[in-house]
């Protein structure tokens, strides 16, 4: 990670930056950005999904697994100025649709099935959004959602959808904000 560090110095200093001087931008941090990076590449992910860009320090990451992997990412953001940062942030990135709107409107337009999901915007709306996904998954296909430590309380209708549905195996994982690992089987 070091060498993608040094690499994209300039960008991930853009990112820190914004970070200290926006408010309300709620990016992941770096264990969890290194963790969907390993994670999408080791999945080699086809069609990733994130719901919530904000400015686009996620997505960044996703796109340069994508890079290796070939693929690409759809990410929604319904806030227009975190929206237009990271159009201009993500601008470069050949691998990234950026979507404006309320993923719950979104998500039923999207024509595609996808092998990793990552779910990082409204925490009461997670339930809503892995409902609306369901007909969007590839078997097997990945669900990390963030925040399940931090925001237990708020996620608690979605971790027992997906910890007592028969389609999900899922586990959480202890790192930063927690992350629930999700795997759907068909
Ligand atoms: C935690 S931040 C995302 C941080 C980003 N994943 C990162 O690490 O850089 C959550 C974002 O989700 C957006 N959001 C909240 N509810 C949403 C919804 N229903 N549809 C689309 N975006 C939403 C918010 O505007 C906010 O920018």
């Amino acid at each position: 990670m070091e060498k993608l560090k040094k690499k994209y110095k300039i960008q991930l200093k853009r990112f820190a930056e914004q970070k200290e001087q926006i408010r309300r931008l709620w990016n992941i941090g770096e264990k969890t950005a290194m963790l969907l990076y390993f994670f999408a590449i080791t999945k080699r992910a086809k069609n990733i999904l994130e719901i919530g860009t904000s400015n686009g320090y996620s997505t960044f990451w996703l796109s340069l697994a994508a890079e290796v992997t070939e693929s690409e990412i759809d990410t929604i953001e319904v806030d227009e100025s975190r929206y237009l940062l990271a159009c201009e942030n993500l601008k470069e990135r050949k691998n990234v649709n950026i979507h404006f709107g309320l993923a719950e409107k979104i998500i039923p337009s999207l024509d595609k099935k996808f092998d990793l999901v990552f779910i990082d915007a409204g925490k009461i709306d997670y339930i809503n959004y892995i409902k609306l996904l369901l007909d969007k998954l590839e078997n097997n296909a990945l669900i990390i959602a963030d925040n399940v430590i931090s925001h237990r309380e708020t996620v608690h209708e979605y971790l027992s959808f997906v910890r007592n549905s028969p389609d999900f195996f899922t586990f959480t994982l202890p790192v930063e904000s927690g992350l629930e690992i999700s795997v759907y089987k068909k």
